[in-house]
């Protein structure tokens, strides 16, 4: 793809297109495509993702961000989904290609990265709402679900996530090796802010998949701080 952000010569060292892609992202497949390429050209030069993360874009960062998607509760209605700290996109693009029925939006602080998330939803045509700001800054619960990946540790996400979703949302946190040790050290937030024990999911193989903790967020917020 070429457009507002840069010609896709540099995307040389980009991992080829995975054979799973097309299953998970069906007629979205081009957008998706697309989206590698603005990763790899714009999102390289502008510092967003680093360069040695080319050769492994879809794995690593696109196929394991939408990974995400069977963790998500189901509705009848559209699902709301805020995607805290989203830097370049991931998790909330590509669950958002995989899952179109999602409202998503993407929340993040950094000025620079929200105009590359501005450009790149527009580059791309799709109906996502980018919102500058720290979770922190959110006055009231909007969404019924909360994705973060590589953001803060376990622990902390529950807070900030517990300001986001609505009374019986839920926080899904991609997380890597550290998993057990965070769900262990957040299970004392978890208890306050949940009648239930954090659930780790599996999705995917290990070179594209993803580790998901699952919180449902059904007991009341304390008011008036962010702890
Ligand atoms: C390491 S990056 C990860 C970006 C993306 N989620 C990913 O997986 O590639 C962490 C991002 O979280 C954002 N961030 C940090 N603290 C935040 C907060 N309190 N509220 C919202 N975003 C935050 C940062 O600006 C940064 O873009």
């Amino acid at each position: 793809m070429t457009g507002p952000l840069g010609p896709a010569s540099l995307t040389t060292d980009v991992e080829p297109l995975p054979a799973q892609a097309e299953a998970v992202f069906g007629e979205r497949l081009p957008q998706a495509v697309g989206y590698v390429d603005l990763l790899a050209t714009a999102g390289v030069e502008r510092g967003l993702i680093g360069p040695r993360e080319r050769p492994r874009l879809w794995s690593r960062h696109v196929l394991n961000s939408a990974a995400v998607a069977p963790a998500l509760p189901s509705t009848d209605g559209p699902l709301e989904v805020v995607d805290i700290g989203s830097g370049a996109g991931l998790p909330g693009i590509p669950l958002a290609l995989a899952r179109p029925d999602l409202q998503m939006t993407l929340l993040e602080p950094l000025a620079r990265r929200v105009v590359f998330l501005d450009e790149t939803v527009a580059a791309l045509g799709l109906s996502i709402k980018v919102i500058r700001g720290r979770a922190e800054e959110i006055a009231e619960p909007r969404w019924d679900v909360a994705v973060a990946r590589a953001v803060a540790p376990l622990e902390r996400l529950v807070v900030l996530a517990s300001r986001l979703v609505r009374p019986g949302g839920t926080l899904l946190a991609v997380k890597g090796r550290t998993v057990a040790a965070e769900v262990a050290a957040a299970a004392s937030v978890i208890r306050r802010r949940s009648t239930r024990p954090a659930e780790v999911l599996t999705f995917g193989d290990d070179a594209s998949g993803a580790t998901v903790v699952r919180v449902l967020l059904d007991r009341p917020r304390p008011r008036g701080r962010v702890s």
